[in-house]
């Protein structure tokens, strides 16, 4: 008997809020879970604006969770290399965890090597934010605010940020982030969602075609540092302009796919000028789900999960192995403090800063 498509049957949209699981101090922490009105959802909690859940139809009307991530907070509690969290203040690396604005050298902590990655040693993926439901009529939406004062993991100013989940009609899920500060600073905000669209935990994503909307990228030296150069993707296994067989090339003895022990590198974003552009295409050939990634931001970091070695334990008691999902984290060039040549990532009192991904599905 033929089953009706998921995705034509309606489903009635709103949000739910549920326990989640309690903080080492006792605090609840909660899932908030948004559906549209075909049944997409997407499942977030206050703990470091993670994305714990994403359910989204294949082609036959399947659906399946398409992100990896844990069942509960304890989960997140442990080491893990940020699954689905918002990152912040800044996402990716600040090279030799310093940085100079206003003639003042910052310290941050060395997390990465001789380097800070997302944000330190408790960046925004380990805070507890605090949630509003703002659904509009037909659109679930989430608010998460967070207030990181002024020296919090050594960044300068009070700064207040604002970040938006709405799950659309048109299966997208849009993040809208804001912030301001009461003292000059630096940011880089941008989401870690690890997705795998065969399902998490089913294998690797080495089979998927990527398109990559970039001319160029930022090489990176052992450290994943950018060198400060744009190079051309041409003739190179960067070069996703036409889709492409993300494992076609991996292995290739190419410079910096050996320093990146595969894809983990910032793309630069081909745009006329500001607004939404698409940033990337990822197609799985046996689910026939299609995920585009838009963006106001400039870069946007490929990540092909070189770093997952097995050891974690997600969903379901899926394991999570190399390549067994991928990042398409949309932001400002890693190490933009200490490279003018880079779009700014400065933000003044009286400015606000502002910007949106939207990730959406179709099959
Ligand atoms: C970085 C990787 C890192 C991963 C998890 C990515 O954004 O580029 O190098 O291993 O995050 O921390």
């Amino acid at each position: 008997m033929m089953m009706g498509s998921m995705s034509s049957a309606e489903t009635s949209a709103g949000m739910k809020k549920t326990a989640f699981g309690n903080m080492p101090d006792g605090q609840a922490i909660d899932l908030y879970t948004l559906t549209n009105r075909h049944g997409m959802q997407a499942a977030i909690t206050n703990y470091g604006g993670t994305v714990v859940r994403l359910i989204t139809p294949d082609r036959n009307g399947h659906m399946d969770d398409v992100v990896l991530g844990f069942e509960n907070l304890a989960g997140y509690l442990q080491t893990e290399p940020y699954l689905g969290a918002l990152i912040g203040r800044y996402g990716n690396r600040v090279g030799h965890a310093q940085f100079k604005l206003d003639g003042v050298t910052y310290h941050l902590a060395k997390n990465d090597g001789d380097n800070t990655l997302h944000g330190g040693l408790k960046g925004f993926d380990k805070r507890v934010w605090t949630a509003r439901d703002v659904s509009s009529k037909g659109a679930p939406a989430l608010e998460l605010k967070y207030l990181s004062k002024d020296g919090e993991e050594s960044f300068p100013g009070n700064l207040s940020v604002t970040v938006v989940y709405t799950l659309t009609d048109d299966n997208e899920l849009k993040i809208d982030y804001s912030a301001t500060t009461d003292k000059d600073t630096v940011l880089n905000l941008t989401n870690h969602s690890y997705f795998n669209l065969a399902g998490q935990g089913n294998g690797d994503i080495l089979k998927d075609q990527i398109m990559i909307n970039a001319d160029r990228f930022t090489p990176v030296d052992a450290g994943l540092i950018p060198t400060g150069e744009l190079k051309s993707v041409a003739g190179t296994p960067f070069d996703f302009r036409k889709s492409g067989v993300i494992g076609a090339h991996i292995n290739d003895a190419d410079e910096q796919l050996k320093l990146g022990k595969g894809y983990d590198h910032n793309f630069v974003i081909n745009r006329n000028g500001p607004g939404l552009v698409l940033a990337a295409r990822v197609t799985e050939p046996t689910s026939g789900r299609v995920m585009e990634v838009s963006t106001t931001q400039p870069g946007v970091q490929f990540y092909t999960g070189n770093f997952l070695d097995g050891t974690l334990h997600g969903k379901g008691g899926k394991v999570y192995k190399q390549s067994y999902a991928l990042c398409l984290e949309t932001q400002h060039f890693p190490d933009s403090p200490n490279k003018p040549s880079f779009p700014t990532t400065e933000l003044k009192p009286g400015e606000t800063y502002k910007e949106t991904t939207v990730y959406r599905f179709m099959h």
